[in-house]
């Protein structure tokens, strides 16, 4: 049974102190975001990954500021336990500082976030900073950063069989990635996630760093894991070797379509007891009335 205990930037690290790990996972609407507040996540992300997954964009790139905020709102309207992250669209940080540090008071004031997540390292560390320094909680995000890597759309369109390209695979990578994961913390990361990235990279990351690491195809050695949650449900097609299939959502729906297209052609559904009925004595005036 989940505990009621609302989550917070302090519970996430003290898990990271006491080795537990910590569950995340994408949500991007109400009923979605209730179930998994429900089932005790630790942390729901609003992901701008919601642009491939909801919207039917091809890659993150094309999510807006007014994309985010729409399903951080609705997502808002569920949370009540869990810590809730949003994603920083593409060309909400990167111009400059002052963009950067607007855009994340926007998520919190307007969509309801508790802290913002933004990708990359050496080039935004001082967007990083300046929005820990306004208050708000940050969450770094290396390895693959979607956002600033246009082979996005390849790696997770393709079914089967996709070789994604992983990040510190030999030990300069490694070094290098953690290099960069020391400079997130110090400018005032609070977590840090990492995207395909070698689970022996990932794991010096983890051991080397205060701040929980949160690994997505990052391997069994971070602080926690993230899954993007229609991959969990089995609602897309994708079949990578990162992510696990809960569920076959995805064939259960289309079973159900199918199932109610047939009752409906068939006249199975609705049936009397899916309709309101009037009184015998006003169906007989109504049979009047029309003659
Ligand atoms: O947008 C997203 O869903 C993410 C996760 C992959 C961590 O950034």
């Amino acid at each position: 049974m989940a505990t009621t205990n609302k989550i917070t930037v302090s519970s996430l690290q003290s898990k990271k102190e006491r080795g537990q790990k910590i569950c995340m996972l994408t949500a991007y609407d109400y009923p979605t975001a209730a179930l998994q507040d429900e089932a005790g996540l630790d942390v729901i992300l609003v992901g701008d990954s919601v642009g491939t997954n909801v919207l039917g964009y091809r890659g993150s790139q094309q999510v807006t500021m007014d994309d985010m905020l729409h399903h951080l709102r609705a997502v808002r309207r569920a949370v009540r336990r869990a810590f809730l992250l949003a994603d920083l669209p593409f060309m909400s940080f990167q111009p400059s500082v002052a963009t950067a540090v607007k855009n994340a008071g926007c998520l919190v004031q307007e969509g309801g976030a508790e802290g913002v997540k933004l990708e990359g390292g050496r080039p935004v560390l001082p967007q990083l900073k300046a929005i820990v320094d306004a208050g708000i909680p940050v969450v770094g995000h290396l390895g693959f950063t979607p956002q600033s890597q246009a082979r996005e759309f390849y790696l997770f369109s393709d079914r089967r069989g996709t070789v994604p390209k992983f990040h510190g695979k030999g030990p300069k990578g490694a070094k290098t990635l953690l290099e960069e994961a020391l400079r997130v913390e110090e400018a005032g990361a609070f977590a840090l996630v990492l995207e395909l990235v070698t689970e022996e990279a990932a794991q010096a990351v983890a051991e080397r760093l205060k701040i929980p690491v949160i690994g997505i195809g990052a391997g069994r050695y971070c602080d926690g894991q993230v899954l993007i949650v229609h991959d969990l449900v089995g609602l897309t097609e994708k079949d990578l070797m990162l992510t696990k299939t809960y569920g076959q959502t995805r064939q259960n729906w289309i079973e159900m379509f199918r199932a109610y297209r047939r009752e409906v052609e068939e006249g199975a559904f609705p049936t009397a007891q899916n309709a309101a009925h009037m009184t015998p004595e006003k169906r007989a005036q109504l049979a009047k009335l029309l003659n």
